[in-house]
């Protein structure tokens, strides 16, 4: 069975198509390294040990997308491709509209022409919103507070179109909560951009002496220790939660919405302290203040997952954070200049 992931050379797609091999099944990869680097493939090709078809394309050539399905027998496809910056989103909206979502319409036009009508599609906890009741469920009422959340709840709801009109379609729409974390061989992992806006690779980043100090935003939030709680999965973790997905749209038809995340919520300080137990690198920081739009408190209620896709996420924060650290290490430039336990 061959499966089309878009965005395979990314972060969450690349350990994706590793659980995909590993479990017998095709992969044709289409990515235009907007946010990932082709040595990834070389990577991929030493994890499986599989020359793995790829196409360097930008989705939104239609002529080229078309290609792809002339030239192999995609049985699903596995939606990764997208850009994720939220700060980078309300800075140029339209750039993130046009990437995000007309790509995607040209995705399904050309699956519809092909009859592929069955697809896993990357979504994400930002569709909640401002929500405040903890957990998040799949019912809780959506919202967006920026083009990129603008863009998963948009294509959240093309998708529902999609199958109103036409009941052959199979979807699944996976609300991601935190990735975080690399491959336990260390050969592939997160890139972030040239300063980091999440705060695992902020912190390993402080770790390799590459930035100066963390900036916790904020500590006066109505959290144990004041700062922003989260629910963090491990990135392998994820990927096998797209592998129980793509069993269920492959066997059944409709829209399923599913929370991927563990239900456990850490804090900023948990993540620091975490971090510094398992790699003996202390972490310096600063409390400034909030980051606007940032919530107090977002974790998942995985119950969905658990009972219809029998998915649970296995590995811990301290397996998060040492993975997390390995890629880091592995990346080059790393001075390691904090090895003194904080007293
Ligand atoms: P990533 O940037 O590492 O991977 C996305 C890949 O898509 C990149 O390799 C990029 O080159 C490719 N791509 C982007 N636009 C493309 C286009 N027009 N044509 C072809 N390829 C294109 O991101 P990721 O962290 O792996 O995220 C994957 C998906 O999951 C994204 O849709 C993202 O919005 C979503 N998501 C990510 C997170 C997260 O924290 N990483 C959380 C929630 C949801
Ligand atoms: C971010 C995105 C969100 C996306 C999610 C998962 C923003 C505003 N939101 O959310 O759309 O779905 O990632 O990828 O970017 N923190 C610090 N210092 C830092 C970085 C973060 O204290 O330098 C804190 C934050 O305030 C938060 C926690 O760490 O409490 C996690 O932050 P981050 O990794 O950016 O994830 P989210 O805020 O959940």
């Amino acid at each position: 069975m061959a499966i089309l992931v878009t965005g395979g050379a990314g972060f969450i797609g690349s350990h994706t198509v590793v659980q995909l091999i590993q479990s017998g099944f095709d992969v044709v990869i289409l990515d235009n390294f907007l946010n990932s680097d082709p040595e990834v493939l070389n990577q991929l090709h030493t994890i499986t040990g599989k020359e793995i078809k790829s196409y360097n394309i930008n989705l939104l050539d239609k002529e080229k997308v078309q290609e792809v399905f002339c030239e192999n027998s995609i049985d699903a496809v596995i939606h990764f491709a997208g850009l994720k910056a939220v700060g980078e989103s309300v800075a140029k909206p339209l750039h993130y509209y046009h990437n995000n979502i007309t790509s995607t319409l040209i995705l399904c036009e050309v699956m519809k022409d092909h009859g592929v009508k069955k697809i896993v599609f990357s979504s994400s906890a930002t569709v909640y919103g401002a929500a405040n009741k903890i957990p998040l469920t799949e019912d809780t009422p959506l919202g967006a507070t920026n083009p990129y959340g603008w863009t998963k709840l948009m294509l959240e709801q093309i998708f529902k179109d999609l199958h109103t009109s036409d009941n052959e379609w199979s979807v699944a729409l996976l609300r991601y909560f935190n990735p975080v974390g690399a491959h336990t061989s260390g050969l592939i992992g997160e890139k972030p951009g040239e300063i980091p806006n999440n705060l695992t690779p902020y912190i390993t980043q402080v770790a390799a002496g590459k930035l100066d100090k963390l900036r916790v935003f904020g500590n006066d939030y109505d959290t144990k220790d004041g700062t922003g709680v989260r629910d963090y999965i491990h990135v392998e973790d994820l990927a096998i939660g797209h592998l129980r997905a793509l069993d269920r749209v492959l066997t059944n038809t409709g829209v399923d919405t599913y929370n991927l995340g563990t239900g456990k919520g850490f804090s900023v300080m948990d993540i620091i302290q975490t971090f510094e137990k398992v790699t003996g690198v202390y972490i310096p920081y600063e409390v400034i203040e909030r980051r606007p739009g940032d919530v107090a408190v977002s974790y998942a209620d995985t119950t969905k997952a658990k009972q219809e896709l029998r998915w649970v996420a296995e590995k811990g924060l301290e397996d998060m954070l040492r993975d997390a650290w390995k890629w880091e290490q592995k990346q080059g430039k790393c001075f390691v200049p904090h090895l003194v336990k904080r007293t």
